[in-house]
Order: structure tokens, then sequence, then C-alpha cells
């Protein structure tokens, strides 16, 4: 890198005015840079609250538009859902996951109705929102089992494909599962839905609003660190995502996202493929009651925003997106 010496050099003259740090601008945002979560609840004409998030709502199918609505006139490219089961509808094996009926088959129904292809759908394959003890897998004998896991979760990919989920996007962290369910869609006629994979998933203490959100957190057994990746490592989330690409990786997502930078960073620079950072329920929380409580200036949501862009990611998701015009105002 070349670089003058003070007194030639002054960093501060590009900075002098607005215009000229305008100039000199590295990374920006725009709308086009956002995937919204929605959280569904069952019933009828319900918008409803979640006090572990405060400004983010769980919405019924028939109310599901108002929100998608707003995501397609603020530019948004894509929403994800993520559903709160009814306790009655949980059991020990998920099967509500493979339900046509269940809130997110109807929910990618209503939206591809109504607005066709304005805007993608992605939903998360993994069993939690479904499981009477919360985890993203099967259990035997007290272990998460790998391989019996993911024959369910090809029928949910399957599912949720034929339902018109335009990006699928395997959260469960069980090995070898995107190759299969490539190789599932691929014979069935699905060789266009995409593959959004969690490759870089940690066993975070950042998710708890989000279980909150989808009615898991009283109810998860234990810990999630025997699939999901200890924090401490990056070699680790390289090989993940090696992995997950052989299989047919699209995408790569990170999650959470501002702990994560260097995972972002790091996976950009090896394999340049469209990496996606998820800043979870935590970050959100955290900054939404700290900015609440007039801790911190507003502005601190668009400076965590750019750092992710900095940091390589091509797209973020945000419980912010559905204010995304405000925030970058
Ligand atoms: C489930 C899932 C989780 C999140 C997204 N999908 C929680 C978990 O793994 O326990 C967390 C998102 C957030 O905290 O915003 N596989």
């Amino acid at each position: 890198m070349i670089t003058g010496k003070y007194p030639n050099l002054r960093l501060r003259r590009n900075r002098k005015e607005s215009w000229t740090r305008r100039l000199v601008q590295e990374n920006t945002l725009s709308p086009n840079d956002f995937i919204l979560p929605i959280f569904l609840i069952d019933g009828s004409n319900k918008k409803e609250s979640i006090s572990t998030m405060p400004g983010v709502f769980r919405y019924t199918i028939n109310r599901v538009s108002q929100i998608v609505d707003k995501a397609i006139k603020k530019g948004i490219p894509m929403v994800a859902l993520f559903p709160k089961t009814k306790n009655t509808l949980k059991n020990d094996l998920g099967t509500e996951s493979l339900n046509e009926n269940n809130l997110v088959c109807r929910a990618i129904l209503e939206i591809k109705k109504k607005y066709k292809n304005q805007i993608g759908i992605m939903c998360d394959v993994a069993l939690d929102p479904y499981t009477s003890h919360s985890h993203d897998g099967l259990i035997k004998s007290n272990q998460i089992i790998n391989d019996e896991t993911i024959e369910v979760l090809i029928n949910q990919s399957l599912l949720q494909a034929e339902m018109g989920c335009d990006v699928l996007a395997p959260s469960d962290m069980m090995d070898g599962r995107i190759g299969k369910i490539r190789k599932a869609l691929d014979s069935s006629n699905f060789k266009n839905t995409q593959i959004l994979s969690y490759a870089a998933k940690y066993a975070s203490s950042f998710y708890g609003p989000f279980r909150d959100a989808v009615g898991s957190k009283s109810s998860l057994k234990g810990d999630k660190k025997t699939y999901q990746m200890d924090f401490r490592n990056s070699d680790e989330a390289m090989r993940e995502v090696a992995l997950d690409i052989k299989e047919g990786a699209d995408m790569i997502m990170v999650k959470p996202g501002m702990p994560y930078l260097d995972i972002i960073k790091s996976i950009k620079e090896k394999f340049k493929i469209p990496v996606l950072a998820y800043q979870v329920s935590g970050e959100y929380s955290l900054l939404e009651t700290a900015i609440n409580k007039k801790l911190i200036q507003k502005n601190a949501v668009y400076e965590s925003l750019v750092s992710f862009k900095r940091s390589g990611a091509n797209a973020i998701v945000s419980y912010y997106a559905d204010r995304i015009d405000k925030i970058l105002e």
C-alpha cells in the first residue's frame, strides 16, 4: 500500500465537507440489500406484538399481505417466513413441518397468489418450530440424529418448494443435508429452487428473542452445541462452507451477524459466493432497546447495517428491513 507522510499527506482533507465525504464513500446500502423476516401465527385478523422484540409483530395469514405489501413498496427483494406453531401441533417428530396446511405453506400460497414474482420467498428448513423439544432435528437416546433428520428435511424442502418457496434455507446444521436436498429437488423438477445454506451458524446466545417469537424458548431442552458451531472457531466455518458449496449451495448465510464480521469477510475472500448476514433477534433487540432508552443514537442501526456491507456481505436479513427507508434517509 502506498501512503504519503504528514504534513504532505493529511487524510482529513478528504473529509472536510459532506460532498467530499460522499465522493470517497466506499460502501452504501439500498433496499436491495435486505431480507425481511416475517413471523406467522394462527388465527384471523391479528397483528400481535412480541415483548422481546419491540417493533416486530406476528401476523395471521389473512394479514400477512399487509407486511409483504410494505416490503414490496420499499423495494425489498425477499421475505423470510417463520411460523409460531401452536403447542398442540408440536410433537417429538415435528410432523407439522410436513403438513401442507401449516402456517408456512399457507403463507407461501397466499403471497404467491397475490404478488406472483414481485418478491422472493425464503423458508427455513429445520424442525425447531415444529418439535416439542424445540431442537432442529430428531432425537434418539438423547442424541440429535443426523441422517434420519435429513430424510424429514428433504420432505419439508420438497413441500415448501411445491408451495412456491423460491429459496430454501436449511438452518439445521446437519451434515450432508445440502447435497441430499439438492438431489431431491432436482429429481422432482425443482431445478430452479435456490438453496441458501446457513453454513456458518453458531450456537449463539443471541437467538433468545427469536425463540420467544416462534414460541420455542421455554420448551428447548439443553442447547444446540452438537450441531451449531462453537463460536470460538473460524476454520471450521470455512470447512462447512466448502462442503456446502460442493453439495450445491447457491448462497451462504452467516449467523449471527455483527459478532461474526470476520467470518463474512473470510468466506467472501475465499469462496467468492453470495454471502448473506443475519442480524439476529438478539442484535435487533439490543439495538432497539438501547435506542428507545436513548442510550445510543438512532443512527447506530445504519452503522451496524453498513458494517455488514463493509465486511463483504451481499445482503442482510434484518428485522429493520421494513423500516429501511427511514434508516437510509
Ligand atoms: C432455527 C432458527 C433460529 C434462528 C433462525 N432460524 C434459532 C435457532 O437456531 O435456535 C434465529 C434467528 C434470530 O435469532 O433472529 N433453526
